[in-house]
């Protein structure tokens, strides 16, 4: 910090103008993510030091077709390790038990196959597999930060973080009120449930377009605890979401997050600060995944599985078919160390009204919920786990859109999909102006 409140920085004779250009493959865009910025050495620095405290030196790596560099880090000198409260912490090979399934009636099950499963193909994956070459063992992929992923952000203490709550905004419950923040909703949610120790869904893959670069469109679970008014909300996120600003470009990425403080001082997304412990060698949180899913063809979906270990209190998370990818350990949280309260499930973008009229930017496929299956993005088979470390179908859920006119979503329930919805919209249009 010795360079700060120098003059020295304003004289500094040195601006560099950063470039980045990037090769976008297939992804269609009209976003413009060149950024000619000009940054001074001192704060280049500064970000360099940063990134060389979360960029752990790598056993190998690993380059993924989208530009992505993938680090294989060994387990023991990943970011979590580096939190105050994880100095002695022993890395959990895995959870003591997974949360059993409650048996359906295998007729039933059966007997409708619904005609929308037909075109879901199962086990979308990460880009960065293509490469052909794996982590070894004993390693965890990371997605490398670069120095232009941070001066996209609006400040390094703003790099990795999520600007405003997604829940405080909607506290009211009163589903006319566009939050203040911009960010807008279309989601599933359980209310108070007594006490919640995961949540499940299979959720439909999307490549959403993205009206200006700080803008984000995104479809994930959230596991809530503490309060809303308060500042000690606890949440704990995943999914997927496109985020220009967070990764430059416009591809779905499978993401976490979280937070202990209502989204303020602690968490972070990814392993972009030190609390998730990941425990795969195949899973690269923040990248991306690939296939996505298009507009009357193949759909894909991924299946996110988050749940408290009950022995050690650990939020377990898994990824597809089973595959764990990691966890948050208890001792990140206050309220969370017991037990969650509730659960949401959907949609959230950001709309920040660049152009003086709502975003363009889509929710979900872009389409409505009507549209139905194979035009408008699901999540199917909405699940929780309970105190037995059961895992059934939701019962009872209720749905919310700040504005149905921008985006909407219309839950129903089937024997195949389960306890379900579809979800999304194209933002702005004659009905949102
Ligand atoms: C992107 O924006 C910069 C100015 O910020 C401009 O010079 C450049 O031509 C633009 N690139 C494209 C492909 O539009
Ligand atoms: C895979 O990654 C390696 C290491 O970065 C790189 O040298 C190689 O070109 C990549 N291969 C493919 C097919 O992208
Ligand atoms: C399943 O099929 C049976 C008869 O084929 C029908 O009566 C029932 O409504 C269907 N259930 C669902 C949830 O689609």
């Amino acid at each position: 910090m010795g360079f700060v409140g120098r003059k020295r920085w304003f004289l500094a004779p040195l601006l560099l103008a950063l470039v980045f250009v990037q090769g976008f493959g297939t992804a269609v865009s009209s976003l413009n993510y060149t950024n000619y910025r000009q940054v001074s050495t001192v704060r280049l620095e500064r970000i360099q030091r940063h990134l060389d405290k979360i960029n752990k030196p790598p056993v190998m790596t690993i380059e993924s077709p989208d530009g992505d560099i993938i680090d294989c880090v060994h387990k023991r000198k990943q970011p979590a390790l580096d939190h105050p409260l994880l100095r002695n912490h022993k890395i959990q090979r895995g959870p003591p038990e997974r949360p059993r399934v409650k048996m359906v009636k295998q007729d039933d099950h059966r007997a409708n196959k619904s005609s929308a499963d037909e075109g879901v193909m199962r086990g979308s994956w990460q880009m960065w597999h293509r490469n052909g070459t794996r982590c070894p063992r004993g390693t965890v992929p990371i997605r490398r930060s670069t120095v232009n992923d941070v001066l996209r952000s609006k400040s390094l203490f703003d790099f990795g973080k999520k600007k405003a709550s997604v829940s405080l905004a909607r506290r009211k419950d009163a589903p006319d009120v566009v939050s203040a923040n911009g960010h807008e909703h279309a989601i599933a949610y359980t209310g108070y449930l007594q006490e919640v120790y995961g949540a499940k869904a299979t959720i439909n893959v999307w490549d959403p377009s993205i009206q200006v670069v700080n803008e984000f469109s995104l479809s994930q679970i959230w596991l809530l605890s503490g309060s809303f008014d308060g500042s000690d909300l606890n949440s704990i996120e995943a999914g997927w979401q496109v985020s220009p600003e967070l990764y430059g470009d416009s591809r779905p990425r499978l993401f976490t997050y979280w937070t202990s403080d209502s989204y303020q001082a602690t968490g972070c997304y990814n392993l972009l600060c030190s609390g998730f412990v990941q425990t795969n060698s195949r899973v690269a949180i923040g990248a991306a995944i690939s296939p996505v899913s298009s507009y009357s063809g193949n759909q894909y979906d991924i299946s996110i599985l988050i749940w408290k270990d009950p022995k050690l209190g650990n939020w377990w998370m898994s990824f597809g078919d089973n595959t764990l990818v990691g966890y948050w350990p208890a001792e990140l949280f206050t309220h969370l160390a017991n037990h969650a309260t509730m659960v949401e499930w959907g949609g959230e973008v950001v709309n920040s009204r660049a152009s003086g009229e709502h975003t363009s930017t889509q929710m979900g496929s872009g389409h409505f919920a009507e549209d139905g299956f194979g035009r408008a993005s699901y999540f199917r088979n909405l699940e929780i786990v309970d105190a037995d470390n059961s895992l059934s179908s939701v019962q009872s859920i209720a749905a919310l859109a700040e504005n149905t006119n921008c985006y909407n979503i219309k839950s129903s329930y089937n024997n195949e999909w389960g306890t379900h919805f579809y979800y999304g919209g194209p933002g702005r249009n004659p009905q949102c102006p």
